[in-house]
């Protein structure tokens, strides 16, 4: 899926700090990822810090936030449209909190992916975003958890799982610690690994579930 001529264009979707951003562009930069070039990065926060790292490596860079709309409904619209004009073979949400509207997961169904920081399908779903995720874990005392990179449907955190990395809890783990070694450990390398694969035709999404060919 998603072979045409020249380099996969992908569409980065950013709400916080941006370092699975940074992890996308520097794999791109040291050729970890293949046949694929950032057409944009979108946020939905002015203040993103991933905005700045998009700037600086000279990505086309915006931000399209619902407290400038009047509705939701004319959010949505301005969204997909952005999204749109820079012509994305995929979609990639790289910490983006917004709820995605349903027009655009109809429209890039298998060819929009999202990271999200566990083992799905445990601490996963509404509510469970960014550090409470981690928090959830710690209460509840696993010991191992980790990152799922997997395509967007209509649920949350329920399409088909792409890749999935695991990771050790310490007994000393605060919430902060564990994501950073979640961070570290499983999500700067599943996300771009997953968008090299499907750049390079090596993903296929059959039954609701992911087949890897390599
Ligand atoms: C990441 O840990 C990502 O997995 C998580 O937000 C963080 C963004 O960090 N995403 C979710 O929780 C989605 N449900 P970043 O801005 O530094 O990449």
């Amino acid at each position: 899926m998603l072979r045409k001529d020249g380099p996969m264009r992908i569409v980065v979707m950013v709400s916080g700090g941006g370092t699975n951003l940074q992890a996308i562009i520097d794999s791109v930069r040291d050729g970890q990822i293949t046949n694929t070039e950032i057409a944009g990065v979108i946020s939905n926060n002015k203040n993103a810090y991933a905005l700045e790292r998009a700037r600086e490596n000279n990505i086309p860079a915006m931000c399209i936030s619902p407290k400038d709309y009047v509705s939701r409904e004319e959010f949505n619209e301005k969204l997909l449209e952005a999204v749109n004009e820079f012509s994305p073979d995929l979609i990639v949400l790289a910490g983006f909190l917004v709820v995605i509207p349903p027009a655009m997961i109809e429209r890039y169904r298998n060819r929009m992916i999202n990271i999200h920081p566990s083992l799905i399908p445990s601490f996963c779903g509404k509510g469970y975003y960014g550090l409470k995720v981690h928090e959830a874990a710690l209460k509840r005392g696993v010991k191992v958890v980790g990152a799922t990179v997997h395509f967007v449907d209509e649920g949350t955190d329920t399409g088909p799982i792409i890749l999935q990395k695991a990771v050790e809890v310490h007994s000393d783990d605060t919430p902060e610690a564990l994501q950073r070694r979640v961070m570290e450990q499983a999500e700067w390398k599943i996300l771009p690994r997953a968008i090299d694969l499907i750049a390079n035709g090596k993903v296929y999404v059959a039954d609701n579930r992911v087949i890897i060919r390599e």
